[in-house]
C-alpha cells in the first residue's frame, strides 16, 4: 500500500493501475468505510482511498475541530482491507492560496441536508470533484448512509459528465441496527441506546410501507411517533422523499421512496435512511 501526500506524488503512483477505483473518506475509518473498500477492489483490482477531512463541508458551528482522527489506525485497516493507494492531502494542497471556484448543484441540495447545513453540499460537490480530477478512477464508491450526498454526487456526474462510475453501496450498521458513523464516538452510553430511535423509527416506516401504506403522511407519522417515545431525541426532520430529487411525496409511487430522518441526540446530529419499494433496486444495483 503505498502512501501519498501531493498530487504530484498522486498522479505518478495512480499510472500504476489500469483501472481504479476510488473511496473518498474524511477518515477515522470503520466497517462502513472498508467495505466500500472492499467492494471497489473486488470490482475494479485496484483501490484508492482518500483520507481528507473537508473544512468547506463544515458549517461554523459544526464539529470540524472536533472531527475524530487517527491516522495510523486509518493506515493499518486500509493495508489490511487491501487498499492500494492512500490520499492524505493537507488543507493546503487542496486549496491553495487564492482558491475561488466552487460547483454548486440546484434541486436536490435544497431540502433536507441542504436546509439545515447552507453550503454543506457545495463543500462536498467541489472536493469530490478535485479528488476525482486528482486521482482519475475509473469508478467511485459512497455509502447509502449519506443518501442526499449519494443524490448529489449522482447529478452532478451526471450534469458534468464526469468520467467516473459512481456506485453506492448498502448502510453497513452495528449488530443492535444503529448506522455506522465516524461520529457514533461522540456518543455516551445512554445518548448510543437512545440513538437506536433511528433505525426504530425507519423499521416503523419500512414495515408499515410493506403492509401496503402508501400515503407520505401516515408513514411519516409513523416515523414520528418512534422518535417522540425516546426523550432524549430532538428531531430536525422526518421524510419520506422521491428518490431522484429528494422533493417530499405526497404519497409513495412504483418508484418508491428514501425514508430518512436527522436527529440530535445531546450535541450529536445523527442521519439515517432506508429505501422504500423499488428505489432500493435503483439505488444498489
Ligand atoms: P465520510 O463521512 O468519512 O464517509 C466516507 C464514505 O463512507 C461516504 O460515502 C459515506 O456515505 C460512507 N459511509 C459512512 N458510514 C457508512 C456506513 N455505515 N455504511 C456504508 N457506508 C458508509 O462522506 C464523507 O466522508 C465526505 O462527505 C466525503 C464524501 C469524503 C467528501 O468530503
Amino acid at each position: 500500500m503505498k502512501v501519498v501526500s501531493t498530487v504530484a506524488e498522486l498522479r505518478a503512483a495512480r499510472r500504476a493501475f489500469p483501472s481504479l477505483g476510488f473511496v473518498p473518506t474524511m477518515g477515522f475509518l470503520h466497517e462502513g468505510h472498508l467495505t466500500l473498500v472492499r467492494a471497489a477492489r473486488a470490482r475494479m483490482g485496484a483501490v484508492a482511498c482518500s483520507i481528507f477531512v473537508n473544512p468547506t463541508q463544515f458549517g461554523p458551528n459544526e464539529d470540524l475541530s472536533r472531527y475524530p482522527r487517527d491516522l495510523q489506525r486509518d493506515l493499518a485497516l486500509l493495508e489490511e482491507a487491501g487498499c492500494d493507494l492512500v490520499f492524505t492531502p493537507a488543507p493546503e494542497a487542496v486549496y491553495p492560496p487564492g482558491f475561488s471556484t466552487r460547483i454548486e448543484v440546484d434541486g436536490v441540495t435544497a431540502p433536507l441536508e441542504g436546509a439545515v447545513r447552507p453550503g454543506h453540499f457545495s463543500g462536498v460537490a467541489t472536493v469530490v470533484t478535485k479528488l476525482f480530477n486528482m486521482v482519475q478512477p475509473d469508478a467511485a464508491w459512497f455509502g447509502q448512509k449519506d443518501a442526499q450526498q449519494c443524490a448529489v454526487i449522482r447529478r452532478m456526474a451526471r450534469d458534468l459528465d464526469l468520467p467516473v462510475e459512481i456506485v453506492v453501496a448498502e448502510t453497513v450498521r452495528e449488530p443492535d441496527g444503529l448506522a455506522m458513523s465516524s461520529r457514533n464516538v461522540y456518543l455516551a452510553a445512554d445518548e448510543r441506546q437512545a440513538a437506536l430511535c433511528l433505525i426504530g423509527a425507519l423499521r416503523a416506516a419500512d414495515a408499515a410501507f410493506a403492509d401496503g401504506e402508501q400515503d407520505a403522511v401516515a408513514l411519516r407519522a409513523a416515523m414520528s411517533a418512534v422518535l417522540a417515545g425516546e426523550p432524549m431525541a430532538r428531531p430536525d426532520y422526518v421524510s419520506i422523499a422521491d428518490p431522484d430529487s429528494l422533493a417530499e411525496l405526497d404519497a409513495v409511487d412504483g418508484r418508491g421512496a428514501v425514508a430518512s430522518l436527522a436527529v440530535r441526540i445531546g450535541k450529536t446530529r445523527l442521519i439515517d435512511n432506508l429505501l422504500l419499494g423499488e428505489a432500493r433496486q435503483k439505488w444498489l444495483r
